[in-house]
């Protein structure tokens, strides 16, 4: 089932092409990861699907509603994003911003949160081992930790579809794995419609159902990681010679040469 239909999707910063008509479906319910060079426009992309962005031309569809026809809110209640560069390092505590994810849901803007919202927070920071971190300041945390706070806190909105922006890039390779293992259960478990931009492609054949793969602001390739992962396909996007081998499930893994 097919969670975001994306129809001849195109966007400017002012005079500057960046997305050049793209169409895509990502399915509901599974891991798909985009990859490309950096500068390629994956942040682009995403910025365009949860709507921060608007595009010059295109459509994108949530579940068969125009995301243009939805308000901030009803978007808001639906996606969230785990984004590549926050600037909300704040001196909040961590619970206080990981409560953030709630504001969507809040009936008006005057009621307050509910236990319901609280427990929530609880949930999502015990589920990534953050509780040890609930009343720290937030500007405090490492880089890794604060990645980690990220994900809660758009776990805590509840979404349909979640947005992961480079979201291991500041952890270790154990709390990297751990996080997209904990990712990919919560997308099987709710049924999710997840996008996450990697740059480790190893990474992105291990968890990844699907990928799409960039250049120039095009999809250039789009398939399972099998298909799409290529000695070919890396040497045209990537100008990077590598041997591929793969492993008994038929899940490549690259290896660049020199
Ligand atoms: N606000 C902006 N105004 C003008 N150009 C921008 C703006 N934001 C991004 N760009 C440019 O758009 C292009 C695509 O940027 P984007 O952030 O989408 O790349 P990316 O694929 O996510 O790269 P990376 O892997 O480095 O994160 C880049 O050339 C970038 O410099
Ligand atoms: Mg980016």
């Amino acid at each position: 089932m097919v969670g975001i239909k994306i129809k001849n999707l195109s966007f400017s910063y002012e005079d500057k092409e960046i997305l050049k008509n793209l169409e895509v479906d990502i399915k509901k319910g599974k891991m798909t990861g985009i990859l490309g060079p950096n500068g390629c426009g994956k942040s682009t992309f995403l910025k365009n699907i949860l709507g921060y962005l608007s595009p010059n031309t295109g459509k994108i569809i949530f579940n068969g509603k125009d995301s243009s026809q939805l308000s901030k809110k009803e978007k808001a209640k639906i996606i969230s994003l785990v984004p590549q560069k926050s600037s909300l390092m704040t001196n909040m505590s961590v619970k206080d911003f990981v409560l953030m994810g709630r504001l969507p849901h809040l009936k008006s803007n005057w009621s307050g949160y509910s236990f319901r919202d609280l427990n929530h927070v609880q949930d999502n920071l015990k589920l990534l081992n953050l509780e040890t971190f609930a009343e720290r300041v937030a500007i405090s945390l490492s880089g890794g930790e604060f990645q980690r706070v990220l994900l809660a806190r758009a776990l805590t909105q509840d979404p349909e579809i979640l947005l992961l922006d480079e979201p291991t890039s500041a952890l270790d390779l154990n709390h990297a794995v751990d996080l997209l293992n904990k990712v990919k259960k919560l997308v099987l478990e709710k049924s999710l419609t997840s996008v996450t931009v990697l740059h480790d492609l190893n990474l992105a054949a291990m968890f990844c159902d699907e990928l799409i793969m960039m250049k120039d602001g095009v999809v250039k390739f789009y398939g399972t990681p099998e298909k799409v992962l290529t000695e070919e396909n890396l040497k045209e996007v990537y100008n990077l010679k590598s041997k591929i081998i793969k492993d008994e499930n038929g899940i490549p893994y690259i290896i660049p040469l020199i």
